[in-house]
């Protein structure tokens, strides 16, 4: 039985002073659902330090994006020992956001990924597929290219590599987040949901191993919210939830929490 991952997603949002007050308050709130689900926050590079120093056994604290490199000329970029530095849990990479705005590829993600998983650090994986590519049928295909691509690209062969060394809390992470659905209020159906992650979990059965992908949590996001997130917790592939707007208030956030208690 996978333990459930929520992580909020809270992008380029709230200044370092709004993102200590909102997360301290988020730790308050949600400190009685942390004994049946992992939770975390994913903020902005520039609030992590002050996170990390508030951030109890509650909440664990992500990077929204770090380099495969430890160091380097590579300005504006954070690298994994940086993280690891702070007492950060992880990063989460390939962002269908980044990948639309930043120049991210399956490549340049997948060797993100590996760099924290080797350290010994979580990665949240994000894969998608555009409205277009789903009605074009490309979303096998799309899915398929962005994990296997990626794990090549990392040259992560290694069931081991993605567990770590605690079973109940495996390194690796993957989001399945239609691109049609972030931010839209148009959330997949359970039954899309069901879908996509019955196939990332074959997928990587196929490029690890079935052991390893039994392990893996695969969340689902795109306008989770507290109304839909049981429906979602439901389907025995999902995880877990990647929740952007609605983890912007504390709330609202341990709202969402409560609601996907199963
Ligand atoms: P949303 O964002 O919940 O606002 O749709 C999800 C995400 O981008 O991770």
């Amino acid at each position: 039985m996978r333990r459930k991952l929520i992580v909020g997603n809270w992008k380029m949002h709230k200044t370092v002073t709004e993102a200590q007050q909102d997360f301290v308050r988020f730790a308050e709130l949600a400190g009685a659902l942390a004994t049946d689900m992992d939770l975390g926050i994913s903020a902005p590079a520039i609030s992590l330090p002050a996170l990390a120093a508030t951030a109890g056994r509650v909440v664990s604290v992500y990077a929204q994006n770090s380099h495969w490199e430890a160091q380097g000329a590579f300005t504006g970029e954070v690298s994994v020992p940086m993280l690891k530095d702070l007492g950060i849990a992880g990063s989460v990479i390939g962002h269908s956001e980044r990948r639309q705005y930043f120049g991210e590829t399956n490549e340049t993600a997948g060797k993100r990924v590996a760099a924290l998983l080797k350290s010994g650090m979580e990665a949240i994986f994000c894969i998608g597929e555009t409205l277009q590519e789903r009605e074009a049928g490309m979303l096998e295909k799309v899915l398929r290219d962005q994990l296997i691509q990626g794990f090549a690209a990392g040259e992560l062969v290694q069931g081991r590599e993605v567990i770590g060394s605690n079973p109940i809390r495996p390194l690796l992470s993957v989001a399945y987040e239609p691109v049609w659905a972030i931010g839209t209020g148009k959330a997949a159906s359970p039954v899309e949901a069901a879908e996509a992650h019955a196939l990332v979990r074959k997928v990587l059965a196929e490029v690890f191993d079935v052991d390893t992908a039994a392990r893996v949590r695969i969340l689902y996001g795109g306008s989770v919210k507290p109304e839909n997130v049981a429906t979602y917790f439901q389907v025995p592939d999902v995880d877990g939830a990647l929740v952007g707007g609605a983890s912007l208030k504390p709330e609202a956030f341990a709202e969402l929490g409560t609601k996907g208690r199963v």
